[in-house]
């Protein structure tokens, strides 16, 4: 339709992740070029950073078909098998928490990857014997929030590996101000900053958080986002100056109190405020560790002087 999405369709609309689209844009020319589809993609980083979006236009780039999926849905072979077999030549499969493979389901994706076909056994018993089939070539993008968990064996049938970054403010400013526009949201620049400055790098997070102030500016503030209004709403939406939220508090104030601001084990801190490990892990740690509000040891999570200023409060104390 004329309508924009919230999701960029093509490279050129897409904002950050410079050198990744740079790349990209030469093996997509290239592999049209010579009739081939793409080689596999595989792309890992942080929640919400653009992974799903950029297989969708890896997709369109090529003028190729998708079919999506991800690692817990493919729980059995057969499930994998079906989904290649109702692949069309030069199609993007993408298959999203790609971590999560069984590994008799990986074991199917190996050939599938290497040499598009598919053994599968026929018969029973006595005459069971695996036969060959072919599969159209197409072009696997997985994703994963954790590049590490990947058994070699699949990270290696990967030709193309990509790593997303947490996005510069000013880049979350131009994505929020598109966002903005497409939702036909009044906001002014400065709205656009705060609520970028405070988005911990990652779009899903910018564009949540201009759906809500749009909320509280439309029912409560005439309407208008400005920076008073976005400045309010995230408040209200008990985000911090940082773009620290409730989760990141818990997790660094309950490292302070209860363990003296560290070195402490992952699952004790999980069991001590009540949040998934793997939540913490994949969700809240990335990025303080990147602002460097927390540190990994061999001993355990340390809290850092960075954050013990930011709460106010003195090391030791
Ligand atoms: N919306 C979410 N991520 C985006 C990006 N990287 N560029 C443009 N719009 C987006």
């Amino acid at each position: 339709g004329i309508e924009k999405s919230i999701r960029p369709s093509d490279l050129e609309h897409y904002i950050g992740q410079e050198a990744i689209k740079k790349n990209l844009k030469i093996f997509i020319k290239a592999a049209k070029g010579r009739n081939e589809p793409l080689d596999h993609v595989l792309l890992y980083g942080p929640p919400g950073l653009g992974k799903t979006t950029l297989a969708m236009i890896i997709a369109a780039e090529m003028g190729a078909g998708i079919r999506t999926t991800s690692g817990p849905a493919l729980e059995r072979p057969g499930d994998l098998a079906a989904v290649l077999s109702s692949l069309e030549p030069g199609d993007v499969l993408f298959i999203d928490e790609i971590h999560r493979l069984s590994r008799h389901v990986e074991e199917i994706l190996y050939p599938a990857m290497e040499d598009f076909c598919m053994d599968i056994i026929v018969g029973k018993d006595d005459t069971a014997h695996s036969v060959r089939l072919n599969l159209p070539p197409f072009t696997l993008v997985g994703a994963t929030t954790r590049a590490g968990y990947l058994s070699p064996p699949l990270r290696d049938r990967f030709g193309v590996i990509n790593r997303l970054q947490y996005y510069s403010p000013a880049e979350l400013s131009l994505i929020v101000k598109r966002t903005a526009s497409v939702l036909d949201a009044k906001i002014d620049g400065e709205a656009c900053d705060e609520i970028s400055r405070r988005s911990r790098g990652t779009p899903r997070i910018a564009n949540r958080l201009l759906r809500r102030i749009r909320d509280f500016a439309q029912v409560e503030m005439g309407g208008v986002i400005d920076r008073n209004a976005a400045r309010i709403g995230l408040s209200r939406l008990q985000v911090d100056e940082m773009g620290l939220d409730r989760v990141d508090h818990q997790l660094l104030m309950g490292i302070i109190s209860k363990f003296g601001g560290g070195p402490v084990g992952l699952d004790t801190i999980a069991a001590a405020i009540g949040e998934e490990r793997h939540t913490i892990e994949d969700v809240y740690e990335p990025y303080l560790l990147q602002i460097g509000f927390m540190q990994r040891t061999p001993r355990g999570r340390v809290v850092t002087d960075h954050a013990y200023k930011h709460f106010n409060m003195e090391k030791g104390g």
